[in-house]
């Protein structure tokens, strides 16, 4: 079953044409990758499914229902969740804190409970605090989970932000490139993380650069070009096609070193 069926989806800003009749599924439980050239619509893509901007024209179905339009904390209640390419930490407050903000996007009268401090508000923020917790570790952040956000290396927050994208328990997490800026190491490790999700049974759609995490990982592949579906199909499929090899992938992808 899909669990989210994306229609004829187009998005201009200006003359600008960043999406452009688009259509997709993303089936329950599978990891999907969105792959495309610099400016060719990726980002937009999670911004119309996420609610951040409204599409021009077409539809967004998730779970079963229409959301084309809704706004994105009823997306997020609804099981969908994300991250950003630039980094969306609050750099004043702790580690834990910022994976707990995450939870507090599906748990309803959060803030002014905790600062009436009713009790069934503070046990629960205890509880919040203590899955936090279990997120950082689930996302190898161990050593960090003590620490305050400002004083962690980048590729920790990289993967600060999926541990936070976890705390609202979705059925669908988007990643816009987590790996950039990551070296070898680290990306090995976002990509065992990634399946880690995967087979944790949360549906995964990744827009990333680094070709052979996204070919080794991926049971689908969408390529954009132009804001426009240019090939989809498994890795092998994508990278067999003449198209695609000649728009963007080129000779690289067969050696996978892009
Ligand atoms: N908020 C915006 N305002 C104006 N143009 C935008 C906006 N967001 C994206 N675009 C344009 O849409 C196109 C696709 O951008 P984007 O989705 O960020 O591409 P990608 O993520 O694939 O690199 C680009 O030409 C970009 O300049
Ligand atoms: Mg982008």
């Amino acid at each position: 079953m899909a669990l989210l069926e994306v229609e004829a989806l187009s998005r201009s800003f200006g003359g600008v044409h960043a999406v452009q009749d688009l259509s997709f599924e993303i089936e329950q439980g599978k990891i999907h990758s969105i792959i495309g050239p610099n400016g060719a619509g990726k980002t937009t893509v999670f911004n119309l499914i996420t609610g951040l901007y409204r599409p021009s024209s077409g539809r967004v179905v998730f779970d079963g229902v229409e959301v084309t339009g809704y706004v994105p904390h009823e997306l997020a209640r609804r099981g969908m969740s994300r991250t950003f390419q630039n980094l969306q930490i609050c750099f004043n407050m702790s580690a834990v804190e910022n994976v707990m903000v995450g939870a507090h996007l599906r748990l309803d009268q959060g803030m002014l409970g905790s600062m009436l401090r009713i009790p069934t508000v503070a046990r629960r923020d205890a509880e919040c605090r203590d899955e936090a917790r279990e997120l950082m570790r689930f996302v190898g952040l161990d050593r960090y989970v003590g620490a305050a956000a400002d004083s962690m290396p980048y590729g920790a927050l990289k993967r600060l932000e999926i541990a936070r994208a976890l705390a609202a328990r979705p059925k669908l997490l988007l990643l816009d490139e987590p790996a950039a800026g990551l070296n070898p190491t680290e990306t090995h490790e976002i990509d065992a993380l990634i399946q880690r999700i995967g087979d944790s049974g949360v549906t995964v759609v990744l827009v990333e650069h680094d070709m052979k995490l996204v070919m080794g990982i991926s049971a689908r592949i969408l390529v954009l070009d132009y804001g426009r579906k240019l090939a989809e199909g498994s890795a092998q499929e994508v990278r067999g096609n003449p198209e695609v090899i000649a728009a963007y992938l080129g000779g690289s992808v067969e050696a996978g070193s892009t």
